[in-house]
C-alpha cells in the first residue's frame, strides 16, 4: 500500500536507510525522517504515524472510556489498537482484525484475528462499544478504482458496526473521498445520533482520505 510504504517503520524504514546510504556516498544529507508525525510515532513507540489521526478524532469527539470493548478493523501494524488499549485501560477489551499480522505484540491474549472483513465469522462476537476501521485497499494508482475499493471496505466496516455495536456505541471509518460520500454520510445519520466528518492534521496533504464518524448508535427496532 503506497501510503504505508512511505512510513518510517517497517519497509518504509528501509527507504529512509537507503537515503542515508546515498548521503554516505556523497549525496545530499537528509534528516532520518522529514515527516514529524512518523518521527513522533517512532519516539513514542507506535508502529505507524496513523495513530495521531485516531488520537485527534478521539480528542475532538470523545470516543473512548475505560472498560469499553473495541473492534479495530484493518489493525495492522497496530498503532490504533495500542492507542485504544491505553484509552480503555485494563478493564477494557479489544479485538484487532487484519489480513496481515500485526507488527506489535498486544498485551491481551487472543486480541488479534487474522481475517478478511468481507468473510468474517461473527458467530462468537459479543457487542462492542466502539468499532474502528482504518482499512485501506492495496492501491492501484487508478483513482476511481482505489476509491471504489475504499468505499467497499468502508461499507463492510459500517455493516459490521451496524450489527455489532451496542446502542450508544461509536463508529469511525476511513474513506477515500468519491461519489459515495453523501450516501454513506446519510447512512450514518440514519444509524447514529450524530455524524461527523474529520480530516485529521496528520493526514498527508496529497491524500483524499477522510474519516466518517457515527456517534451514539441508535436503538434498533
Ligand atoms: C492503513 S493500514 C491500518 C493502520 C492501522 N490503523 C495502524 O494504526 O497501525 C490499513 C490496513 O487495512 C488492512 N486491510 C485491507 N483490506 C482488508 C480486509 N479486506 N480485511 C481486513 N483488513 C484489511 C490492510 O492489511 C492494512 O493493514
Amino acid at each position: 500500500m503506497g501510503r504505508r510504504r512511505r512510513d518510517s517503520r517497517g519497509k518504509g524504514g528501509g527507504k529512509v536507510r537507503r537515503s542515508g546510504l546515498a548521503a554516505s556516498r556523497g549525496g545530499p544529507r537528509h534528516p532520518r525522517s522529514a515527516d514529524p508525525w512518523a518521527e513522533r510515532a517512532r519516539r513514542e513507540g507506535y508502529p505507524a504515524r496513523s495513530v495521531y489521526k485516531l488520537q485527534e478524532i478521539d480528542e475532538r469527539l470523545g470516543l473512548f472510556e475505560p472498560g469499553q470493548r473495541v473492534l479495530d478493523l484493518g489493525a495492522a501494524p497496530g498503532s490504533w489498537s495500542l492507542y485504544a488499549l491505553k484509552r480503555i485501560g485494563p478493564e477494557g477489551s479489544l479485538l484487532a482484525v487484519d489480513l496481515t499480522p500485526l507488527g506489535v505484540q498486544l498485551p491481551l491474549p487472543g486480541a488479534f484475528r487474522r481475517a478478511d472483513v468481507f468473510e468474517m465469522d461473527l458467530a462468537d462476537l459479543e457487542p462492542f462499544d466502539v468499532v474502528l476501521s482504518d482499512m485501506a485497499p492495496a492501491t492501484s494508482g487508478q483513482r476511481a478504482l482505489d476509491q471504489a475499493r475504499s468505499a467497499a471496505l468502508f461499507e463492510a466496516a459500517l455493516g459490521l458496526a451496524e450489527r455489532l455495536l451496542r446502542p450508544g456505541g461509536h463508529f469511525v471509518g476511513k474513506l477515500l473521498q468519491g461519489p459515495d460520500l453523501q450516501t454513506l454520510r446519510a447512512r450514518l445519520r440514519a444509524g447514529f445520533q450524530s455524524e461527523r466528518l474529520v480530516r485529521p492534521r496528520a493526514t498527508r496533504a496529497d491524500s483524499t482520505e477522510i474519516f466518517l464518524v457515527g456517534l451514539q448508535r441508535r436503538e434498533t427496532t
